[in-house]
Parts: C-alpha cells; sequence; structure tokens
C-alpha cells in the first residue's frame, strides 16, 4: 500500500482524498492515513500531496519507516 508520512501533519492538504477512487484515506488528528487494507496500490494519490507526504510503502525514505506501521496502527485502534 500507499503510506502518508510526516510532512502531511499539520498540513492536511486532503489532495489525495479527491483522487483515492476507493475512499481508503482518513483523516486523524495530526495528519491522515492510508487504510493499507483498503489501498489498491493505484498510485493517484502520491503526485497530488503538494509536501511529498505520500510514498509507496516500499519507497518510503528510511527516516520515515515508522509511518508504515503509524499507517497501520491508525486503525487498529478502533
Ligand atoms: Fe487511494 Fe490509490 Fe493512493 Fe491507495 S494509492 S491511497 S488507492 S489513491
Ligand atoms: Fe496530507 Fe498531502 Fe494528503 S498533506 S492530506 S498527504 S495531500
Amino acid at each position: 500500500p500507499y503510506v502518508i508520512t510526516e510532512a502531511c501533519i499539520n498540513v492536511k492538504d486532503k489532495s489525495c482524498v479527491d483522487v483515492c477512487p476507493v475512499d481508503c484515506i482518513y483523516e486523524g488528528p495530526d495528519q491522515l492515513f492510508i487504510q493499507p487494507d483498503e489501498c489498491i496500490d493505484c498510485g493517484a494519490c502520491e503526485p497530488e500531496c503538494p509536501v511529498t507526504a505520500i510514498f509507496p510503502e516500499e519507497d518510503v525514505p528510511a527516516n520515515l519507516k515508522q509511518y508504515v506501521q503509524l499507517n497501520r496502527e491508525a486503525f487498529n485502534k478502533e
């Protein structure tokens, strides 16, 4: 799946939400998260983010790897 990382925090531009064909991007308290089991890897969201917060899971930079788990955990809490 695609992953939303640190740059989204307090930006929440939401351009990504508008283009996601399966509506799997959800708002959290500080940033938005992609539901990893719903994401179909279409890639539509990635170029839309003005702060480059979105990466395919395998391309998340090393210093942001914790966001892979943070996106997943955002949906485990419920
Ligand atoms: Fe939605 Fe596609 Fe982005 Fe996954 S890659 S979050 S399906 S727009
Ligand atoms: Fe956040 Fe970028 Fe989407 S700032 S809300 S990941 S367009």
